[in-house]
């Protein structure tokens, strides 16, 4: 059985280390092993009754989901965690747990654009009508903006391509005010640097699939509650949708989670050695880091946030298309792939004035997204620096 260690008092450090380890065990691996069930057999009739209350069924999770669960709980401070099959279905289950027809979203307007789309197309054909806000707005935007339908106010801190630190204890207040819940997309920080539920949120999100998982090779979500009333809310969306997630990837997640405070740390000097090296470069307009004074919402940031991760934004001075294709064809490091949180560096071309509607987004020239990965930072620089070169050599 999953032991209850982190009832003790930890660190972050250590209860990324301690829960969700089997060690109620006589003699155990160091890891909880992998159970895959659909069937779980009872033996006798009693337990089959009691069964009915824990687990009993592969769809409602194994004993690797619940250490998994238990671990993230721990982390993020929450009273109990859920898996998703994704990150994206953590936010739209989260959302769909608060909601029924004639119900209004107050969703930010750096949302992450697949749970934008959710919502202007699955959540419209149920009659939810979604009204988008300003990631920046004020106490008296956001009030203005509620209606005696809004259920969820829905925020993503920093905004995935914009990186908008958002005011969490402001948007939860305004959220129990108008009798609705707050969810925060809070995978930027890997529930490591910050902890929405501490600051008000009811709701805390992660695609683990990003830092927590960390190596590139598995999707999951988890969806962690601040108290009883919203975790059976959540429990019983999950389950009215036939959620499932692999025990294997409960397992992956779980390994990955032991090491993310040593792999944030790396992930967090390399993206601020980048954003300082490449601030001074010719090439580039802006930087778009939390951890960067122009970066908006970073007073909140220093505020509410322990440290930064490895995913930041850049602008370069206007620059046209058949350059940047060079700068891409010429990184050598960084990998031309979306997602980010593994061990690896990334870079992608965005175009946030897409995804915008309440808001405007303009940027004077391209805009890249950086993630750092673990590699050492002087070759980081290098093949940035020959990319930057390539496409200095195709203006001659
Ligand atoms: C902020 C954010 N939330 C959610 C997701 C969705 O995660 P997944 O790819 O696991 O569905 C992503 C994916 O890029 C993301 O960046």
């Amino acid at each position: 059985m999953v032991g209850r260690i982190t009832e003790l008092p930890m660190k972050d450090n250590t209860k990324l280390i301690a829960a969700g380890r089997p060690h109620q065990r006589h003699a155990h691996p160091v890891n909880m092993p992998v159970e895959r069930a659909s069937t779980i057999l009872f033996p006798t009739y009693d337990d089959y009754l009691e069964g009915a209350r824990t687990i009993n069924y592969g769809r409602l999770g194994t004993s690797s989901h619940r250490a998994f669960e238990e671990a993230i709980t721990a982390l993020e401070g929450g009273f109990e965690t859920r898996l998703a099959p994704s990150g994206l279905q953590a936010c739209n289950a989260a959302l769909l747990a608060f909601i029924s027809a004639g119900d209004h979203v107050l969703m930010t307007d750096a949302a992450y654009d697949p749970t934008r789309k959710f919502c202007d197309n699955f959540l419209k054909r149920f009659g939810v009508e979604t009204t988008y806000y300003d990631p920046m707005a004020t106490r008296e935007d956001i009030a203005a903006l509620m209606q005696p339908n809004t259920k969820v106010i829905f925020a993503e801190s920093p905004g995935s391509l914009t990186f908008e630190v958002q005011d969490i204890p402001m948007l939860a207040t305004a959220a129990h005010a108008g009798g609705a819940v707050l969810i925060v997309d809070n995978t930027w920080s890997g529930g490591y640097f910050c902890k929405p539920i501490a600051l008000g949120a009811d709701v805390s999100v992660q695609a683990a699939t990003k830092y927590i998982v960390g190596h590139a090779d598995c999707l999951i979500g988890t969806i962690t509650s601040a108290d009883e009333r919203i975790a059976k809310k959540i429990y019983y969306a999950l389950l009215q949708l036939g959620s499932n997630v692999s025990a294997d990837d409960a397992y992956l997640a779980l390994r990955g989670l032991r090491t993310l405070s040593t792999r944030l740390q790396r992930h967090e000097e390399n993206a601020l050695a980048l954003a300082k090296w490449l601030s001074k470069r010719e090439e580039v307009g802006q930087i778009i880091h939390p951890a960067f004074k122009s970066c908006p919402g970073h007073g909140v940031w220093k505020r509410d946030y322990t440290g930064s991760s490895g995913l930041f934004g850049v602008v370069l001075k206007p620059t046209p298309l058949a350059e940047i294709k060079i700068f891409f064809n010429a990184l050598k490091l960084f990998g031309i792939g979306f997602s980010w949180g593994g061990f690896e560096s990334l870079c992608v071309h965005t175009h946030p004035e897409r995804y915008r509607s309440a808001t405007t987004w303009e940027a004077d020239g391209p805009v890249l997204r950086f993630h750092a990965g673990l590699e050492d930072i002087d070759d980081l620089k290098n093949d940035i620096d020959n990319a930057f070169t390539a496409m200095a050599n195709a203006q001659k």
